[in-house]
C-alpha cells in the first residue's frame, strides 16, 4: 500500500481537478472572481443560475451517458480476427423513435422553466421601485436618479441602491449599443439608441458588487466597468442627500485645492464636465460633482487614488485607447504641468 507521503508527492490529474472544483466554493471564490454568476444574490439572479444549472446538469447527462455507451460499444464491438461482418441493424423504427423523443422531452424540460423566466424578467415594475436611468458612453456609465422636486441626481461609474427595494433601471444609450452586466443583480440587458429597456431586480445583501458593459461597444468595451453599491435604506437616503447638494467649496486657507479649483473650473476641464455648484456644466464626459467619494476613476478600471489620477489626466488615451479625455500632461502634448495636475487632483479629491 501506498503512504500519503507517497501520494503526496504525486498528484495525479484527477487531485487537481478535486482541487480546481473545491476552489471554485465559498466565499473565497467571489473574493477572487467578484464577477461570479455562481453567487446569485437577487431573485432574477436565481431564476438565470437556476436555468443554468437545470441544462448544465442534463447536458452533462446526456454527455455522460452517449459517451459512455459509445466507449462500451468501442470495446465490445471491437476487432476480432475472422469475426465477419456483423449484424446490420438500419431503420431500427423502435431506436429513431426513441432517439427522436427523448431529446425533444429533454428540451421541453428546459423550455418550461426558461419561457416562465423570459415573462418574469420582463414584468412590469413594481409601484415602489426606485427608478434609475441608466446611460451607456463610450466608455463609461451615467446614472440619473429624478428626484421628487424635479431635480436629478447624475453620477458616474458607480450605481448606488437600497437592499429590499425593486430597482427598475431605465436603460439608454446616446452612441451605439451596450450592456448592463453585473451578474450577482441578474441577467444581461443590452442599451440601445433607438428605444428603451426596462430592467428589474432587488438587491438583498449590502456590498460592493462589480459589473461592466457585456456588448462590443469599441476600442475600449473591456474597459467600460462599474461597481454597484447596495446600502441599507438610511445608508442609501444618506447617501443620495450628499449627491443631491452641490459640490464642497474648497477653505480659504487650503492653497492646493483652491488653485486646483481654479484650474479645473477655468481650464480645459471645463470644456467636457459639469461639478454641480461651480459654473461648469458641459456634460460630454462624467459629472465630477462629488468625485472624491467614488471608489474608481476612468470608467471603473482603476482604483480612484491619487497616483492613478495623475496616470489618468497625464494621458487617458495611453490608460483607455479611444477615451475622449485627452492626454493633458505637458511632457505627452497636453497644457498641464505635473505641479497643476497635483492642484488638480487636491480640488478633484475634496469633492466629497
Ligand atoms: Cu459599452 Cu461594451
Amino acid at each position: 500500500m501506498k503512504s500519503p507521503a507517497t501520494l503526496l508527492r504525486a498528484p495525479r490529474p484527477w487531485h487537481l481537478a478535486a482541487l480546481a472544483l473545491l476552489a471554485g466554493c465559498g466565499e473565497d471564490h467571489v473574493r477572487r472572481y467578484p464577477q461570479t454568476t455562481f453567487h446569485p444574490t437577487t431573485e432574477f439572479a436565481r431564476t438565470s443560475d437556476f436555468l443554468f444549472k437545470l441544462s448544465l446538469g442534463l447536458g452533462i447527462g446526456v454527455g455522460v451517458l452517449v459517451l459512455g455507451i459509445m466507449c462500451w460499444f468501442l470495446w465490445k464491438f471491437r476487432y476480432h480476427p475472422g469475426a465477419g461482418e456483423p449484424k446490420q441493424i438500419h431503420g431500427n423504427t423502435r431506436l429513431e423513435v426513441a432517439w427522436t423523443l427523448i431529446p425533444a422531452l429533454i428540451l421541453a424540460v428546459i423550455a418550461v422553466p426558461t419561457v416562465k423566466a423570459i415573462f418574469e424578467t420582463q414584468q412590469e415594475p413594481p409601484a415602489n421601485a426606485l427608478t434609475v436611468e441608466v446611460i451607456g458612453k463610450q466608455w463609461w456609465w451615467e446614472f440619473r436618479y429624478p428626484q421628487p422636486n424635479g431635480d436629478t441626481v447624475v453620477t458616474a461609474n458607480e450605481i448606488h441602491v437600497p437592499m429590499g427595494r425593486p430597482v427598475h433601471l431605465v436603460l439608454k444609450s446616446d452612441n451605439v449599443l451596450h450592456s448592463f452586466w453585473v451578474p450577482q443583480m441578474g441577467g444581461k440587458r443590452d442599451l440601445i439608441t433607438n428605444r428603451v429597456n426596462h430592467l428589474v431586480f432587488t438587491p438583498e445583501e449590502p456590498g460592493v458588487y462589480y459589473g461592466q458593459c457585456a456588448e462590443f461597444c469599441g476600442t475600449s468595451h473591456s474597459l467600460m466597468r462599474m461597481r454597484l453599491v447596495a446600502h441599507t435604506q438610511a445608508g442609501f437616503h444618506q447617501w443620495l442627500a450628499n449627491e443631491a447638494r452641490p459640490a464642497v467649496e474648497p477653505l480659504p486657507s487650503d492653497s492646493a485645492v483652491a488653485l486646483g479649483k481654479q484650474l479645473v473650473t477655468t481650464g480645459v476641464c471645463a470644456g467636457c464636465h459639469v461639478i454641480e455648484g461651480t459654473p461648469m456644466a458641459a456634460h460630454v464626459g462624467p459629472s465630477l460633482t462629488h468625485f472624491g467619494r467614488r471608489r474608481t476613476v476612468a470608467g471603473g478600471i482603476m482604483e480612484n487614488n491619487a497616483e492613478n489620477l495623475r496616470r489618468w489626466i497625464t494621458n487617458a488615451p495611453y490608460v483607455k485607447p479611444g477615451s475622449k479625455m485627452p492626454a493633458l500632461g505637458e511632457h505627452v502634448g497636453g497644457s498641464l504641468t505635473d505641479q497643476q495636475i497635483t492642484y488638480i487632483i487636491a480640488y478633484l479629491q475634496s469633492l466629497q
